[in-house]
C-alpha cells in the first residue's frame, strides 16, 4: 500500500515537474471544466473570446456566462464591467479583456465581483527595437519575431503565424493593445512597399487579438527612400509625401496605429537639420495620419554635446514647445531625465508640460539592468516612477495622474515598454523576465496596482497553481514557494540598484554592452556626457553630480516643494543623494555612516541579497519542474558573479578618490581593479552566444 501511494505520488508529482520551456508564459492550459456560453454576436475577437473561456473555465461545472456587447457610459474605451454571470463591453475587445480577467480571477482565486475596471491608458504600447536584419537593439532573448533577413526575409510561414498569434494573445491577456514594429534607430525601408505587406501580414493576426501595429519611421525617409531633394517638414513636397505614403498604409492596414519617431536624438535626422522645431516635424507627420485615426507618438530622448547638464536638456528642448503639438502627437517621455537607469528621479516634464499629451516610456528589456542574465522585477521601479509626485497641480499630482487624463485633459493617452521579447523558446531569456512583460501590460492597463499583486498574480499563474480549495498541497504551495519567490521578486530591483548603482549613482555601467561595472571608463576622445566619469564625478574631495543651485540648476526644473526638497542635502531622499549632490566622502548620512561607509555597505548589501535569492530558489526546486528551475539557477549564478564584479570594480576604483579603508565587518573585494579593468571590454556576454 505505502509502494502505491510513493508511486502515485510520484506520478503526480511528475506531471507538475515535467520539462517545461517556458513558451506558454502566464497562459498555461488548465483543467477546465464545460461552461455554457452565451453570446448572440459573432466576430473573430468574440470567438476568441468564447474559445478562451471554454479553454480556460474553472468556475461552476455547466455555469451560464453571458458575452455582451452593449454601450454602458460607465465603461471607458476598451474597458468592461464583470458581473456575476459575464462580461459587458462597448466593444469586442472590451469583451476579450474582461473574458481574460474572469479567468485570471479563477486561475489565482480573485474574488469575482460585479465591478467596472477601465484602462488607466488608452494606448498600451509595446516599443520593439527590432531591426529589420532580425538583430534587436538591447535585446537579449534571441532575434526578433518579426523580422529576419535572407531569401525568406519576407515570406510569412505558418511557424511565423503561429508565433505571431501567441504573442497577439499574451498581450491581450493583459491588455496591450499596440505594438510598434520596429526599432526606434529606424531603417528608412521601413516605409517601402515591400516591407508595409509584411506589417500588413502582421496586422491581420494581430488585429482580433486588438493589438495594432505601429511603425518607428525615419524622419528622413522622404529624401532616404522617397528620393527627394530636402526632408524639411515645411517642404510642400515633403508635406505632400507623408501625405501619399499615409495613404497608402491606410490602404493596406486600415486600423494602422501611427508612427513612433526619434528625431534629433543620437545622430538621427530630425526637423533641426532644417532649422525647424519638433513640433513642425511631428505636425506634418501627426496631420498626414490624422485623417485616419493615427497618432505620432513623438520622443522626447534628446540631448546634444553641449556644457548643459545631460540630464536638463529634453526640458529645455519641449518646454517651450509646450502647446505646439497638434492633437493627434503624444510626447513620449522616458520615466527618467537621463536613460533608463537603475534608479532615477521622474523626468521633470511629466506634469509640466501642460497643454500637450505626454505618455511615459519605460524599458521592459533589461539594458542597464543585467540584461536576461539578471532577476529584477521591474514593477518595483515602474510603480516607484506612476506614484512619484510632482506638485504640479498640487499634492497628489502623480506621474500616473499626471499622464492618464485625471489631471489634464489629453485628447489621447498612453504607455509604452521597450519589449523584452525575442525568438527564445520563453521569450525573455529569463523566465522572470516574463513577469516584467506581464506587469507592464497590467499596470498599464491600471496604474494604481500594486507590484505585490501583479507578482502574485503572475507567480500562480506562470508556476500553473491552482488556488482553488481542492488543492491539498495549497497552504503548503503558498508558504514554500509563492512566499519566498515572490521576497525575491519584491526585493530585487532595490538589489540590482545596491549591487550597481546606489545612492542615486547613475550611468556608471560598463560601456559593454551596458552590463557590468565600468566607472572608469572615459577614453580620450569620446563624448563626455557617454563616460561614467561625467555622472558620478568622483575625486578626492568627493563623489556625486551637483545638480542644486550652486551646481546644473536641474533642481529647479522640479515643482515646488520638490525643487526645494531636492536641492537640499538634509531633505533630499537618499535614494537620489549623488544624482543631486556632490559630497565629500565623510560626509555623515543619516544612519551616522559616512559616504565612503555607506557606498561600500551598500554594494555588500546588494552582493548578499543575490547570494540570499539563489539559496531560496534552491529551496524551490521541487515546487519546479527542471528545466524552468534550471533556467533560473544558471542565470542566479552569473548575477551572483555580477553583482560581486560590481561591488569589486566600483569600491575598489572609488577607493582611488576616497582613500579610505573599505569596513573591516564586510568583506574584502575578492577581484583586483585592474584586472577587472584590463578584462571590462573583453568579457563575453552569455546570451549572444546563441
Ligand atoms: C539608449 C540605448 C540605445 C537606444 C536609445 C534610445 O541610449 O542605449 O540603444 O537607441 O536609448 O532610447 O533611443
Amino acid at each position: 500500500m505505502k509502494t502505491k501511494i510513493v508511486l502515485l505520488f510520484l506520478v503526480l508529482m511528475g506531471q507538475y515537474l515535467q520539462a517545461d520551456d517556458g513558451h506558454n508564459l502566464w497562459l498555461r492550459s488548465k483543467n477546465s471544466v464545460p461552461v455554457n456560453i452565451v453570446c448572440k454576436a459573432s466576430s473573430p475577437t468574440l470567438d476568441i473570446a468564447k474559445q478562451e473561456l471554454k479553454q480556460g473555465w474553472q468556475g461552476k461545472t455547466g455555469a451560464a456566462i453571458v458575452l455582451l456587447v452593449k454601450n454602458d457610459k460607465a465603461i471607458k474605451n476598451d474597458g468592461f464591467k464583470l458581473t456575476l454571470n459575464g462580461v459587458q463591453a462597448n466593444n469586442d475587445f472590451g469583451v476579450l479583456y474582461g473574458v481574460y480577467e474572469l479567468l485570471r480571477r479563477q486561475a489565482t482565486g480573485e474574488i469575482i465581483k460585479a465591478e467596472i475596471c477601465n484602462p488607466s491608458y488608452e494606448h498600451r504600447v509595446l516599443n520593439h527595437w527590432d531591426n529589420m536584419d532580425g538583430s534587436i537593439e538591447r535585446g537579449y532573448a534571441g532575434h526578433s519575431i518579426f523580422w529576419r533577413r535572407g531569401a525568406d526575409a519576407f515570406v510569412v510561414t505558418e511557424k511565423d503565424k503561429i508565433l505571431w498569434q501567441e504573442y497577439a494573445r499574451a498581450n491581450a491577456s493583459v491588455g496591450i493593445n499596440g505594438a510598434v514594429l520596429n526599432n526606434v534607430n529606424s531603417n528608412p525601408n521601413m516605409l517601402k512597399t515591400e516591407t508595409l505587406k509584411r506589417v500588413k501580414d502582421i496586422a491581420d493576426v494581430l488585429r482580433p487579438y486588438g493589438v495594432k501595429v505601429y511603425i518607428s519611421a525615419k524622419f528622413s525617409s522622404p529624401t532616404a527612400m522617397g528620393g527627394l531633394k530636402s526632408s524639411d517638414p515645411l517642404n510642400p513636397e515633403v508635406i505632400k509625401w507623408w501625405q501619399d505614403k499615409a495613404k497608402e498604409i491606410y490602404s493596406m492596414i486600415p486600423d494602422f496605429g501611427g508612427f513612433l519617431v526619434k528625431a534629433n536624438s543620437e545622430g538621427q535626422a530630425g526637423p533641426q537639420d532644417y532649422g525647424r522645431t519638433h513640433a513642425d516635424g511631428a505636425n506634418v507627420m501627426a496631420d498626414a495620419i490624422k485623417p485616419y485615426g493615427g497618432i505620432v507618438m513623438w520622443r522626447a530622448f534628446v540631448y546634444s554635446t553641449s556644457n548643459e547638464d545631460r540630464a536638463k536638456q529634453a526640458y529645455n528642448e519641449f518646454m517651450p514647445l509646450d502647446g505646439k503639438f497638434h492633437d493627434n502627437v503624444i510626447i513620449q517621455v522616458k520615466n527618467g531625465p537621463i536613460d533608463f537607469q537603475p534608479r532615477e528621479p521622474f523626468s521633470p516634464l511629466f506634469g509640466a508640460m501642460k497643454k500637450t499629451s505626454i505618455m511615459p516610456e519605460v524599458q521592459i528589456t533589461q539594458e542597464y539592468l543585467g540584461h536576461s542574465i539578471d532577476l529584477v522585477y521591474l514593477s518595483t521601479m515602474w510603480e516607484e516612477f506612476l506614484k512619484s509626485d510632482t506638485y504640479q497641480e498640487g499634492k497628489g499630482s502623480t506621474v500616473a495622474r499626471c499622464t492618464d487624463g485625471s489631471i489634464f485633459p489629453q485628447k489621447h493617452t498612453a504607455i509604452a515598454g521597450v519589449s523584452n521579447v525575442g525568438l527564445d523558446a520563453n521569450w525573455c531569456g529569463h523566465l522572470f523576465a516574463q513577469s516584467n512583460w506581464y506587469a507592464f501590460g497590467r499596470l498599464a492597463w491600471n496604474n494604481q496596482m500594486t507590484s505585490e499583486q501583479i507578482a502574485d498574480e503572475w507567480i500562480k499563474l506562470t508556476f500553473d497553481k491552482v488556488s482553488t480549495d481542492k488543492n491539498p498541497l495549497s497552504n503548503d504551495w503558498t508558504d514554500n514557494f509563492l512566499k519566498p519567490v515572490k521576497k525575491i521578486m519584491m526585493d530585487s530591483r532595490e538589489a540590482a540598484v545596491n549591487y550597481s548603482m546606489p545612492l542615486g549613482l547613475h550611468h556608471i555601467m560598463s560601456a559593454n554592452e551596458h552590463y557590468g561595472p565600468g566607472p572608469w571608463w572615459a577614453p580620450a576622445r569620446m563624448r563626455k556626457d557617454w563616460t561614467p566619469p561625467y555622472f558620478h564625478q568622483a575625486d578626492s574631495l568627493g563623489i556625486g553630480f551637483n545638480r542644486t543651485k550652486t551646481g546644473s540648476n536641474a533642481v529647479s526644473q522640479y515643482h515646488e516643494p520638490l525643487a526645494s526638497i531636492f536641492n537640499d542635502v538634509n531633505t533630499c531622499p537618499e535614494i537620489y543623494l549623488l544624482w543631486f549632490h556632490h559630497l565629500p566622502w565623510d560626509y555623515k548620512m543619516k544612519n551616522g555612516h559616512t559616504l565612503w561607509d555607506e557606498i561600500c555597505y551598500h554594494y555588500n548589501t546588494g552582493l548578499h541579497q543575490v547570494q540570499q535569492f539563489q539559496k531560496t530558489w534552491d529551496k524551490v526546486q521541487p515546487y519546479v519542474d527542471a528545466e524552468r528551475f534550471e533556467n533560473v539557477k544558471e542565470r542566479l549564478s552569473m548575477q551572483v558573479k555580477n553583482a560581486q564584479l560590481w561591488n569589486d570594480g566600483c569600491v575598489l576604483y572609488f577607493q582611488k578618490f576616497s582613500k579610505k579603508p573599505i569596513p573591516s565587518d564586510i568583506e574584502q573585494p575578492v577581484g583586483k581593479l585592474e584586472d577587472i579593468i584590463n578584462n571590462d571590454l573583453k568579457r563575453p556576454m552569455p546570451w549572444a552566444k546563441r
